[in-house]
């Protein structure tokens, strides 16, 4: 097997990560809660305009949060789409909730918001959506079902950091909101997230919730004179440490974003004369949406021939990659009352789909040569 000169993602620093990280360590405080924490959280509650963030160790953590602000049991049930992540769904069945799993559109594979009506029953407490790749899905629409409904709307934005649906970004929309700093994403600390809080009623228990179930963040703030146990919670806070490298990134959007989007145009130009041919499907961007452009993912005609496209790239040095398995067919999933079949686009996507190097530090001649491989490839 050839050795892999292109990875799928290689960790990308984009100016001061060293320099504050360096600050960081002399200023002694490497725990959650100091001046980095301080300076993200105020960076992204001015640039987003949510009520509120509160940096987490993960977008799991951010998830697992939501799941306990909303005091989800298992009488109650949550609408996940089945092309997610694991995390997506997790976070709720921790806490007994069940899953009630929706099939994706096939154009932007986000959460099919026609299928909303007809799984929400008496139990469903909330609406969990995931902006594929960076594309917001039909908040309108899925806003418009959860209210009549009485049901919450949460959405899962591991991918959309600066993305937008009409104008807002994305994570702003729902009730609550969350981000992942992976270092798979486009703003990353090697692992982290965020919890945005749309809700001013949710913040005060949100603060509580992230700090191992105290009033501490009061107490930091001098409107408590001690802290102590007060609600459940967990160990959900960010590293000081890690908060100064995501401090850098975070300044750092524009340059992330414009290379981003350039790399994507890039895949999406110089592989449509082939994809044509083929039987290709390429990306689309709906025209209500600006596209975080976290992803960039084809449709291969069958999984035979996903799996031949992924072996010759490998043969050539270069590690394009699948995901997800459709969460309904997963072992979980069919334990929690997932059916296979349920979800027929999850289900075929999941067969067929190929994701491509992305990241900040890849350059011109290695996109190059990614399209050039992919392009040479005619084992349909
Ligand atoms: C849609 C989605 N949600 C949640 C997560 C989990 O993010 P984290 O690794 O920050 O917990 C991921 C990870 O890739 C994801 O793709």
């Amino acid at each position: 097997m050839a050795d892999i000169r292109i990875p799928f993602n290689r960790p990308s620093f984009v100016g001061r990560e060293r320099a504050y990280m360096e600050q960081c360590l002399a200023a002694g405080q490497l725990s959650g809660g100091g001046g980095f924490t301080r300076r993200c959280c105020e960076l992204l509650e001015a640039r987003l305009g949510c009520g509120r963030a509160l940096l987490t160790s993960s977008c799991t953590d951010a998830l697992e949060m939501c799941g306990l602000l909303l005091d989800l049991g298992p009488q109650d049930e949550f609408i996940v789409p089945s092309f997610t992540f694991t995390s997506s769904a997790n976070a709720f069945a921790l806490r007994g909730a069940r899953p009630v799993f929706a099939d994706v559109r096939p154009d932007t594979l986000n959460i099919d918001e026609r299928q909303l009506e007809a799984l929400i029953t008496p139990r469903t407490r909330a609406i969990i959506v995931v902006h594929y790749a960076g594309v917001a899905c039909a908040m309108d629409e899925i806003c418009a079902v959860a209210r009549k409904r009485g049901v919450m709307v949460i959405e899962d934005n591991a991918h959309g950091i600066f993305g937008k649906y009409k104008g807002r970004l994305l994570g702003t929309i729902g009730t609550l909101g969350t981000l992942s700093f992976h270092e798979t994403k486009s703003v990353s600390c090697g692992e982290g997230g965020a919890l945005l809080v749309n809700d001013s009623t949710l913040v005060e228990r949100a603060e509580i919730l992230l700090d191992k179930g105290t009033n501490r963040q009061q107490f930091f703030r001098q409107q408590a004179d001690k802290y102590t146990w007060v609600d459940l919670g967990s160990s959900f806070v960010l590293a000081d440490l890690l908060a100064s490298m995501l401090l850098a990134q975070l300044e750092a959007e524009v340059e992330i974003c414009s290379r981003r989007e350039e790399i994507w145009r890039g895949y999406q130009r110089g592989l449509s004369a082939w994809a044509s041919a083929n039987g290709v499907l390429q990306p689309t961007i709906p025209p209500d949406c600006d596209s975080s452009y976290h992803l960039y993912h084809l449709i291969l005609p069958n999984g035979g021939v996903r799996d031949r496209l992924l072996a010759h790239l490998r043969t050539l040095g270069i590690l394009g990659v699948f995901h997800y398995q459709a969460l309904n067919a997963s072992p979980m999933g069919l334990r929690l009352g997932g059916r296979i079949g349920q979800c027929p686009v999850a289900e075929d996507v999941s067969m067929r789909l190929v994701r491509l190097p992305m990241f900040f530090s890849l350059t011109g001649a290695e996109q190059d040569q990614v399209t050039d491989a992919v392009t040479r490839f005619d084992s349909f």
